[in-house]
């Protein structure tokens, strides 16, 4: 039998839902699953790492205990994951840890740069394993967007020379990943859940629209989505990237003056509004589709993927189902990427690329932190 080689990926996205923590066996080709946990995050955390997003005046005594506490908590869903699943930290190789997204600012502006936190120093003396993390500026360093990092770990286990296929995540923001010939592309399309959670919570109580089931009582309003759709990003060629700082509850709430629509009506738009932004970025692609395989957790709201398959339907008709059909639980992918990514920078190879991210070159990713 060959030795384990097992590594954990954490993964704490824009959505802010939960901490995504899984322990994979990179033995073999395929990704064998040892398992995997979702670690809540305090509310008190959430509010402040929402200040912390929030371009305007910084608070570094917060960033500075948020970074600390998001190391605690980083620490203790790797520990309960290792709990669960009867892993010994020996056996760890390396935790690939994305930290939490507090500003990423693409270099199409005057200076990029990319800010991730959750004390990597903490990670690694608490769980006694070494952490691999800030995975994102060597990319930017380079001229790159930093973003998305995702396509090269789909590229390595989605592709199928014999299909043209994309890999859509749709969590906080929406991201694809062309498959095609044995090449790669891949860019944000834009919002994916953000802002659906953000009305969701603010008008239900709720975090989330489970299922859509309160989007579908709603109907779209054609005026709202072809006015959100007027946003320049949707403009932009790739290479591509945006999030919480550009869509947010504010831009929406702009958006939404001189509306006068019912609550469901603008969460069936907002749905709309994913769903078109999604589709057209695809439409771009010029070329049909075979499949599209979805991942995050939009993947398990049910209006937006029915949307989609209509939305989709004249690219070639592709079939869109979940990474599922690939033996990868659609919840887990991205957490799954960055055990792959911490895989990466321990066998010091290179994991972006260039004609995603727009970097000059590919290089190593990541940094690494003993204990
Ligand atoms: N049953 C469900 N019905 C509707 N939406 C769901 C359901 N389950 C999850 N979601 C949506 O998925 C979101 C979480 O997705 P995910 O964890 O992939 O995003 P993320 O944390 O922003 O990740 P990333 O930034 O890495 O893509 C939730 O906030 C919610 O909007
Ligand atoms: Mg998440």
């Amino acid at each position: 039998m060959t030795k384990p080689n097992i590594y954990v990926g954490l993964m704490s996205g824009t959505s802010m839902d939960s901490i995504d923590a899984v322990a994979i066996d990179f033995q073999n080709s395929h990704i064998q699953m040892i398992g995997s946990h979702s670690h809540p995050i305090p509310n008190t955390l959430k509010q402040d790492i929402l200040a912390l997003c929030q371009p305007g005046v910084d608070n570094i005594d917060l960033y500075g205990r948020t970074d600390r506490a998001l190391g605690h908590l980083f620490s203790d869903a790797t520990l309960a994951l290792l709990e669960k699943t009867n892993i010994n930290t020996k056996q760890v190789i390396a935790i690939g840890s994305h930290g939490q997204t507090i500003r990423h600012q693409p270099p199409e502006k005057s200076h990029g740069f990319t800010l991730q936190i959750g004390d990597p120093n903490i990670i690694a003396i608490k769980t006694k394993c070494a952490v691999v993390a800030d995975f994102r500026r060597a990319d930017m360093a380079l001229g790159g967007q930093g973003a998305p990092l995702v396509p090269a770990f789909h590229h390595h286990y989605f592709a199928d020379p014999r299909k043209h296929r994309i890999i859509l995540n749709i969590g906080g923001i929406a991201n694809i990943t062309v498959l095609k010939n044995n090449t790669c592309s891949g860019f944000d399309t834009g919002p994916g859940n953000l802002l659906l959670d953000s009305w969701c919570l603010k008008n239900t109580g709720q975090p989330f629209d489970d299922k859509g089931a309160w989007a579908d009582t709603g109907n779209l309003s054609r005026a709202l989505v072809d006015q959100l759709k007027l946003h320049p990003f949707f403009e932009l060629e790739p290479p591509k990237s945006t999030g919480r700082e550009v869509f947010n509850a504010s831009w929406l709430e702009q958006q939404l003056t001189g509306h006068t629509l019912p609550a469901e009506d603008i969460q069936a738009s907002l749905i709309a509004f994913s769903v078109e932004t999604i589709s057209e970025a695809i439409a771009r692609i010029g070329e049909p589709v075979d499949d599209i395989l979805v991942c995050g957790g939009g993947a398990f709201n049910t209006a937006l993927i029915t949307a989609l398959e209509k939305n989709v339907a004249p690219y070639g008709q592709p079939n869109v189902s979940s990474t599922s059909a690939l033996r990868v639980d659609p919840e887990w992918v991205e957490a799954c990427a960055f055990a792959w990514l911490a895989k990466q920078r321990i066998e010091l190879k290179t994991a972006n690329i260039p004609s995603v991210t727009g970097a000059s070159r590919a290089t190593v990713l990541g940094a690494l932190y003993h204990f």
